[in-house]
């Protein structure tokens, strides 16, 4: 299979770069694009070196699988012709999300939604992934009725320029510098801020919306009650989550730990005498979401209540591994030697 990466220099091309590479992929399968900035770049991969071009309307004759993770905008103009050079476009963007004709795809959770693909499958919003790869389970085994979510969101997850923000600023306020805000619209270091997205008459970002509409569209259940607030924490890598579930069926605490605990992809971090559980920097670089603090909601009645937290890196399970993982649907075995 040859593969085409759109997007190849930016912070998820990185991790496409590095889980493919620990796949075993041969750099002769590879194809790397970006913009004509990057054009001529060498990029190390697997002891050779690839070098990367701009990616044009004829970049993808002889892909099979092109992933695309350049921005909404790159996704609308180049996926139509990849799709026309006859490879399967994984879009990492929200450009397809939405599309009814487009299946949006958590391969823990909906596998199947990738055969009715049309030559492009979307990879859900990353925040999207990471609840669901917790929710999910436990909706399948005793139903959810209502999620309330509120994220603590990486600075990576707005790209690379803006996580190198974050330290220069680190640096520069501890230094007595004046900091300068270029790539996220406030202060990044030591400071929150509402999600970096548009808001719209409702008063929800763009991210809180995605969160909604994303999660009924996988789930198949356009009922399902979801509200999120999403922020931006001062955090380099890995998203985190505070998930409120009113359940359909009440459950305790350890059945739904019971329920995580088989979930694949997830790994409970639930040490209530250590004081440990899920942080960023443990959920970093790695492909499990990391889930703890699994305790009854002590405001709802009847036993239908979980209150979770959830740390995961979103450049990875909630970016490159997921597209990843659809390409192995697609294939129906994993891509490279693993
Ligand atoms: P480039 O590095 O040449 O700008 P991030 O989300 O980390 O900022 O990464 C965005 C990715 O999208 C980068 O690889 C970037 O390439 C790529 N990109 C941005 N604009 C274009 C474009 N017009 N054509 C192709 N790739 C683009």
């Amino acid at each position: 299979m040859k593969f085409a990466i759109a997007g190849a220099t930016g912070a998820v091309g990185d991790e496409f770069l590095a889980i493919l590479a620990n796949r075993g992929i041969d750099a002769g399968q590879l194809r790397l694009l970006a913009s004509a900035r990057s054009a001529g770049k060498k990029i190390a991969y697997r002891g050779t070196e690839l070098t990367v071009a701009e990616m044009t309307a004829e970049s993808f004759d002889g892909i099979d699988v092109a992933f695309f993770s350049a921005g909404g905008g790159r996704s609308r103009e180049y996926a139509p012709h990849a799709v026309k050079s006859g490879a399967v476009v994984i879009d990492n963007s929200s450009a397809y999300r939405m599309d009814p004709d487009v299946p949006l795809v958590v391969p823990e959770v909906n596998p199947d939604d990738v055969f009715t693909h049309k030559g492009i499958i979307a990879n859900p919003n990353c925040s999207t992934i990471i609840m669901l790869m917790a929710v999910a389970p436990i909706y399948r085994a005793f139903g959810v009725e209502r999620i309330v979510c509120s994220t603590y969101q990486a600075s990576s997850g707005a790209g690379r320029q803006a996580m190198l923000e974050l330290e220069q600023q680190s640096r520069d306020l501890l230094d007595g510098n004046p900091i300068t805000a270029n790539v996220l619209p406030h202060q990044a270091a030591f400071n929150i801020f509402n999600h970096n997205s548009g808001i719209d008459e409702s008063g929800y970002n763009e991210e809180e919306r995605k969160m909604v509409n994303e999660s009924r569209k996988i789930l198949h259940d356009n009922g399902l009650r979801i509200s999120a607030t999403c922020v931006r924490v001062p955090v380099p890598r890995a998203h985190s989550e505070s998930i409120n579930l009113t359940l359909a069926n009440a459950a305790t605490p350890d059945e739904v730990r019971a329920v995580l605990d088989a979930a694949p992809g997830v790994r409970v971090v639930d040490d209530r005498e250590n004081n440990y559980f899920p942080m960023p920097i443990d959920a970093s670089g790695k492909d499990e979401m990391l889930v703890g603090r699994i305790r009854q909601d002590m405001s709802q009645p009847d036993g239908r209540g979980i209150e979770l937290f959830i740390s995961g890196d979103q450049l990875r399970k909630g970016a490159a591994l997921n597209a990843v993982q659809i390409a192995d649907v697609l294939a129906k075995s994993p891509i490279g030697t693993s």
